[in-house]
């Protein structure tokens, strides 16, 4: 039902001032008062209700080579928000209804709706829950996992992350598919979380334990499939682990993602040849128009009490930048939401 009723007029959003150098920093984006123009036909106000704070945020914010055009300076910063309709003159769109997908970091947003999806709410389940975990990172480890890692019963399977948005997933996949599953976390609190709660066979502490020798421990027959999120010292402990025709889904490298120079790769390319690896990167987007099957999956999982995910829920717009630095140290646990608005669940 389309409505002239516009119930916002000024909007508080973040834009990108200066491309960061290492961490992002005070000033590199700045929060802003700034008025909401009129709705043009074709268009709805989207009350902002959470964001989600990804790993990719830095990436959106380089001009380095990307797999999306950077966030132009001066820009609102481009963010995955969930929220609702208060004003529509968009035919179709109504006024409550929730949407979802790609927005700004703000606490509103006049739209034509291109990016943003309908939610409906699986039954049971919270808007943090359905948007946090179901909106990318639970597809990511559904695609990554079963596509490009080709688990199959019996395997040894590694994932990097492990307590985090999508590692948490990967890892709880994998026991579905009759996976051993090892997953490397920071501290003993996620190590503990991903083995006595998600179910994990092991965990290892990468910041207190010599993960070379934790992972002969613990798989000396090698591994057969590396979820890689992380990169660096871990990513080559891991890799010189694999077994033959080992795969390893390349789904991030945070270690890197602050890197002023990127890191080059250490020469175990012959080691990709003997052992026939198989190393694909990815990128979620190129499987949009498959999401349904993978949401069908883990809603049902989740519902037989298989998938289990933790979000880590921050409130307010205002110290939504300081939140996204937490991703690059750990800071996180579980998937990393702002919530923008107290009545979000509403
Ligand atoms: N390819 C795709 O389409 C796609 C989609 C979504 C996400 N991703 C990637 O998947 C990865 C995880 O994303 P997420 O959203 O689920 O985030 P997350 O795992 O919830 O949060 C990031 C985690 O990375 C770990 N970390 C940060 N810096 C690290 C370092 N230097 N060394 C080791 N671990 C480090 C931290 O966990 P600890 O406390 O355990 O260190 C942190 O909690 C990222 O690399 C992200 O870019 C890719």
């Amino acid at each position: 039902m389309a409505t002239d009723a516009v119930t916002a007029t000024e909007r508080q959003v973040w834009r990108l001032r200066r491309r960061p150098v290492g961490e992002i920093r005070d000033g590199d984006l700045t929060l802003e008062r700034e008025a909401l123009p009129e709705l043009a036909d074709g268009q709805f106000l989207l009350k902002i209700l959470y964001i989600s704070l990804d790993p990719t945020n830095r990436i959106w914010m380089s001009d380095a080579e990307g797999y999306m055009p950077p966030v132009g300076l001066g820009e609102p910063m481009r963010a995955l928000v969930a929220g609702r309709v208060v004003a529509s003159r968009k035919p179709g769109v109504a006024e409550g209804q929730i949407y979802s997908g790609l927005g700004v970091l703000a606490d509103a947003m006049i739209t034509d709706g291109q990016g943003l999806n309908r939610l409906d709410l699986p039954k049971g389940l919270s808007l943090a829950t359905a948007f946090g975990a179901l909106g990318m990172v639970g597809p990511t480890a559904y695609f990554g996992l079963l596509d490009i890692g080709r688990p199959k019963a019996g395997e040894t399977l590694v994932v990097s992350a492990a307590s985090g948005g999508v590692g948490q997933v990967v890892g709880q996949i994998g026991k579905i598919k009759g996976c051993r599953v090892i997953g490397i976390a920071g501290g003993p609190e996620k190590c503990r979380y991903i083995v006595d709660e998600l179910g994990f066979d092991a965990a290892i502490d990468y910041k207190n334990e010599d993960v070379g020798a934790r992972l002969d421990a613990l798989a000396p027959d090698g591994v057969d499939i590396n979820f890689e999120q992380v990169g660096g010292a871990i990513m080559q402990a891991v890799v010189a682990r694999l077994r033959r025709f080992g795969r390893m889904p390349l789904c991030g490298l945070i270690s890197g993602y602050n890197d002023v120079e990127p890191a080059d790769w250490p020469g175990k390319w012959g080691l990709v040849l003997m052992r026939r690896l198989t190393i694909q990167g990815f990128i979620i987007l190129d499987y949009v128009d498959r999401y349904p099957e993978a949401i069908r999956d883990l809603v049902g999982w989740m519902a037989e009490g298989k998938l289990k995910t933790r979000q880590d829920v921050r409130d307010g717009l205002d110290r939504a930048v300081e939140h996204l630095n937490s991703l690059y140290t750990g800071g996180n646990f579980g998937k990393l939401l702002v919530r923008v608005s107290p009545d979000a669940e509403g």
